[in-house]
């Protein structure tokens, strides 16, 4: 039985292209059941339906407890019975109402290595580290999620990215994307082969 894979996503949703591509020719024995975003605008909802692939907008509502949208996004992902739910850019910390529900099965990408750079726009801020001298790599990663640390928790997988002579922040970063895709599916690759859920 291939995997069931939930993937939240807030953007444009090139790393849930990569898993939905893997699934597709083979590679990762694994099965998109649905995509979910917080953002109705997010471009990852429209990869979702032209794979026709269930898409669902669960959208923040203004004054809303944390714990409130936990326990929604809760109710969702639990009704997919996913093995395995992949954060792909999704931009929100889960709480604990949600991962007290999927222990051990909640994974997120990061575009920095173990430790560093928490949060939004982590490849520029490695970018404008190195322009003033003060780093030397750069990387990607692939974390367990147990708790509400922020892009933080037990290492799947690491990547380490060097700078090169004439990077720009645009060069830098597709080479971080590139890496990006790769170790999320291969990591995946490595899960679904270990659990055989
Ligand atoms: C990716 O670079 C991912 O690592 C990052 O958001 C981007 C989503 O791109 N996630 C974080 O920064 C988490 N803190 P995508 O929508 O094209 O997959």
């Amino acid at each position: 039985m291939p995997a069931r894979l939930v993937v939240l996503a807030s953007g444009s949703g090139t790393n849930l292209q990569a898993i939905i591509d893997a699934c597709a020719n083979g590679s990762l024995d694994g099965e998109v059941v649905a995509v979910i975003s917080d953002r109705p605008d997010a471009f990852a909802l429209n990869r979702a339906r032209t794979h026709a692939i269930a898409s669902v907008e669960v959208p923040l509502v203004k004054g809303q407890e944390r714990a409130r949208y936990d326990q929604r996004l809760c109710d969702v992902v639990l009704a997919l019975q996913p093995d395995w739910v992949v954060m792909a850019g999704f931009m929100r910390i889960l709480g604990n109402v949600f991962l007290s529900s999927f222990p051990g099965q909640v994974i997120n990408l990061h575009p920095a290595l173990p430790g560093e750079l928490p949060g939004t726009r982590a490849i520029e801020r490695a970018f404008a580290e190195y322009l003033t001298g003060c780093r030397t790599e750069a990387g990607v990663m692939v974390h367990r999620v147990p708790d509400q640390g922020v892009d933080d928790g037990p290492v799947l997988a690491t990547a380490t990215i060097q700078f090169m002579a004439g990077d720009t922040v645009e060069s830098f970063a597709t080479r971080m994307h590139e890496a990006e895709r790769r170790l999320l599916v291969e990591t995946l690759i490595a899960l679904t082969k270990d659990t055989a859920r």
